[in-house]
């Protein structure tokens, strides 16, 4: 498996009590500087792969592997996994606690002893990040939905982990705060931070990610975004809906306006960009 894989799953079957198998045999991993969409349907396992891979639930059988070397779940192993990876839960509620949103984004650095004023520069830039500076002193219970999962968000930004793990980050934010989000995730990528995302959104996995990962009934199958993304056959077992980027494309491509191998449209204003191509050709005939 991949060499350079930031986290990989191996032979991992996992059962909550009483529950049914929701992984079984199940091999998995993230490539380092990678950026991987996760989609299934609900209840398909997302949730429990992405606890898995932080660390919060612990594999039946097979093992957990950080850089290649398996994690073992005793405390020097879980501090070792938890500085390199971070997960941000689904509901925002789950993930705050503290009294206001610039002591909640400060407790991880705070926890991992780093000085006072490296603890402060990081927590105003991760505020800064998810466009919450002016909220810093407000009490976590009184924000609004949008509000909690950015400074959920800021959190994990703030601890710098190897890989970010995102629970449906984009679910509940206004398309101003995902453009945001989708800004400061590039940031983090272009300085080396790995980045998943668990999102039902099709077309913000082809835009975003280099690598789309579906939880299907038959198991999960990973690849590049624009080919896992293309097959019909996985999105309906993954109960997902085409990707209309992927359409526009074919649509491109039986024009002669797209080539082959080239990477087709993945935003309304990409695609605005063949418009005067249409026209040319349209004048030509
Ligand atoms: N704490 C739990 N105890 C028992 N079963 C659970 C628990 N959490 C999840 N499950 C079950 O495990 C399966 C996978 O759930 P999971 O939360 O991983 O799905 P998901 O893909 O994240 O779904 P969603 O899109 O709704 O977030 C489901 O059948 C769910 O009912
Ligand atoms: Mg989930």
């Amino acid at each position: 498996m991949n060499d350079d894989a930031v986290v990989s799953l191996h032979g991992v079957s996992f059962a909550y009590e009483d529950g049914p198998a929701v992984l079984s045999d199940f091999d998995f991993a993230i490539g380092a500087g990678r950026a991987l969409a996760l989609l299934g349907r609900n209840g398909s396992g997302k949730t429990t792969l992405m606890r898995l891979l932080s660390g919060g639930l612990r594999p039946r059988t097979g093992h957990l592997a950080l850089e290649g070397k398996p994690v073992t779940y005793d405390r020097a192993g879980l501090t070792r996994l938890r500085t390199s990876v971070q997960l941000v839960l689904q509901d925002p509620d789950d993930q705050l606690f503290a009294a206001s949103v610039a002591q909640d984004v400060s407790f991880g650095p705070l926890n991992l002893g780093l000085p006072p004023a490296e603890v402060a520069d990081r927590v105003a830039r991760a505020l800064a990040a998810l466009g919450i500076t002016d909220l810093a002193e407000r009490p976590t219970h009184l924000l609004s939905y949008g509000q909690r999962k950015r400074a959920a968000i800021a959190g994990a930004v703030a601890l710098r982990p190897r890989l970010l793990v995102l629970d449906e980050p984009t679910a509940g934010l206004d398309p101003e705060g995902q453009e945001q989000l989708l800004d400061t995730l590039a940031g983090l990528r272009a300085g080396g931070t790995t980045v998943m995302m668990a999102t039902h959104d099709v077309d913000l996995a082809l835009r975003w990610a280099d690598d789309a990962a579906l939880l299907t009934p038959s198991g999960v199958r990973l690849g590049a975004a624009p080919d896992t993304l293309a097959r019909g056959d996985l999105l309906e077992q993954a109960g997902l809906r085409p990707a209309w980027g992927i359409a526009a494309s074919r649509l491109l491509r039986a024009q002669n306006l797209l080539d082959r191998e080239a990477p087709g449209p993945r935003t309304a204003s990409e695609l605005d960009t063949y418009t005067a191509l249409v026209r040319g050709a349209q004048a030509a005939e």
